[in-house]
This record gives structure tokens, sequence and C-alpha cells, in this order.
């Protein structure tokens, strides 16, 4: 297969972007999409060329690293698969595919095809971590895990932090990605004695990144890698309702934020009584 690629190039996050269009040639079905950005960047560098930047790690779907726009669709468009992972048998000889980094203000592009996402690190930092005994490994039954939870739990910690989600939605908003960091924990007894602290605190952080609100376009899921569901969205918020009211109850330590415990003189004053 011979394709034109046409691919987004900024040399920095403050220098001025532009498309540059480039032709390869000899291009396998069996390649990875990977292996055919590599082609292109040896014969760039035999030409003296800069290669084309783009994040890259396992290739094989679980590190999250990869990512970018592939005619406009965050991945490229396969259900369940990272560009990584993206064959090109799925493209056809004589197309042009156009490549662009995340688009989102909570991403700036550090170069080309590469984005920043420091910002997911600071939602999963905010999230802390489970009640844990210090001492030996505890016994493999002692804390009864029921199959539902643990399935929960085990279908959110499949989120890889790739970012499609923000990138796909027109808010450019994390609450997929949030959304699944919270489920993870909050699904399994370990987590329940931080779990109303690490809801508030994980929706706190990700409210203080630049990223939009949820308006339920469901573009997310669409291009989630792993497939992650809408449906988690829908536990976090009730988790920080949950959160929300029991401040009537106890107070709540949220890092980084001062917090005031809620009196029910308050919400009285509130309500005008
Ligand atoms: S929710 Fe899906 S799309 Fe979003 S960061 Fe996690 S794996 Fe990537
Ligand atoms: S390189 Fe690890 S998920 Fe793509």
């Amino acid at each position: 297969m011979n394709l034109t690629l046409k691919i987004w190039r900024q040399q920095s996050a403050n220098a001025p972007g532009k498309f540059a269009t480039y032709g390869v040639k000899d291009v396998t079905p069996e390649m990875s999409f990977l292996e055919m950005l590599d082609a292109l960047n040896e014969d760039l560098h035999s030409r003296g060329e800069p290669p084309v930047a783009f994040d890259h790690d396992c290739r094989e779907g679980i590190c999250g690293t990869c990512g970018f726009l592939i005619n406009g669709v965050a991945h490229g468009g396969q259900r369940g698969t990272t560009v990584c992972q993206l064959s090109m048998r799925f493209f056809k000889d004589g197309d042009s595919i156009t490549l662009e980094p995340w688009r989102a203000r909570a991403f700036p592009v550090i170069r080309d095809l590469i984005v920043n996402r420091s910002a997911f690190d600071r939602i999963i930092q905010a999230g802390g971590f489970i009640s844990a005994p210090t001492g030996s490994a505890p016994d493999a039954n002692d804390i009864l895990v029921p199959k539902e939870a643990a399935d929960t739990s085990f279908d959110a910690a499949a989120c890889i932090g790739c970012g499609a989600c923000v990138a796909a939605c027109p808010n450019a908003a994390a609450m997929l990605f949030t959304s699944a960091k919270v489920t993870h924990l909050n699904a399994l007894p370990q987590g329940q004695p931080q779990r109303d602290q690490r809801t508030l605190a994980m929706v706190v952080a990700m409210s203080n990144e630049h990223f939009g609100s949820c308006t339920n376009h469901g573009e997310c899921e669409a291009v989630c890698p792993k497939e992650i569901p809408l449906e988690f969205i829908g536990k976090m918020n009730r988790d920080l309702i949950r959160a929300v009211w029991r401040r009537h109850r106890e107070p709540l330590m949220i890092p980084g934020i001062v917090q005031h415990p809620f009196h029910e003189h308050d919400g009285a004053e509130a309500a005008g009584h």
C-alpha cells in the first residue's frame, strides 16, 4: 500500500503548529499503525528531516502511553483498540490519513502528536491510598470480596489513562477517566474507609484542571480502548452525593482543600431559616 499522511507538526507547546504531508510506500497489511510511522520516521531520518514525535511504550494496549486522532477519531475508531494495536489491514492503498494530537486545553501539546497528560496524574494522586494494615501480608480470605464488587473494580481498573475520552468529548471532560479511577477503589471493601474522602478529593482535583463538564454525549465510551462504561460516571455521581451528605455527620479531610464540617445550623441558614 502507498499512503498519504497529513500530520500535525509542532515544535513545542508555544510554537505554532501546522499540517505537513508525507507519502509512505510499501506499507503491508501486517504492519501496525506505529510500525508504519516507524517506517516514515526512518525515511525522514535518512533524508535529514526531524522524525514525527509520538508517544508509545508497551505497544500492546496496556500502558496507555500511545494515542492521537486518526481522521478525527481517537485511536482510529476500531472498537476497544489503542493506536498501538491498530493494524494497517484496516486501510487501503491510496488512503489519505490525517493525524493530530489530542485536542484539549488540559492536555497541552509537547511536540507533534505528544501531549502532556499530567493532569490525569494529579487526579490519581488526589485519590490517595486505601487503608491497609502494615505488617505481613493478610491471609487470602481475611477480607471477603463479593464477586460483583471484584468484577466492577477489575473493569474500572482496566482504564489505562490514555486520554481518548477527553479528546473525544465535545467538552473535553475527564469524567469517564475519573469515574473509573474512583470506582476502582470505591467498589472494594478495602476502599470503604476513605470512600467519601477519595471521591470528593478526586472530583475537586478534576475540577481544578482545565477539563470541561460532562453533558452526557457518550463519545468517551465510544472511543475508550478499554470499553469503560458510562455507568461508572453514574456511580461516581452517586458517590459524590453520598459524600456531600455524609458531611452532616462527620467532617472530611480533603488534601489541599480547606474544608469546614457541615453543621445543621449552616443548612438552616442556607435554607433561609
Ligand atoms: S476511560 Fe478509557 S479512554 Fe479514558 S483514559 Fe481510561 S482507558 Fe483511556
Ligand atoms: S503503547 Fe502502550 S497502550 Fe499503546
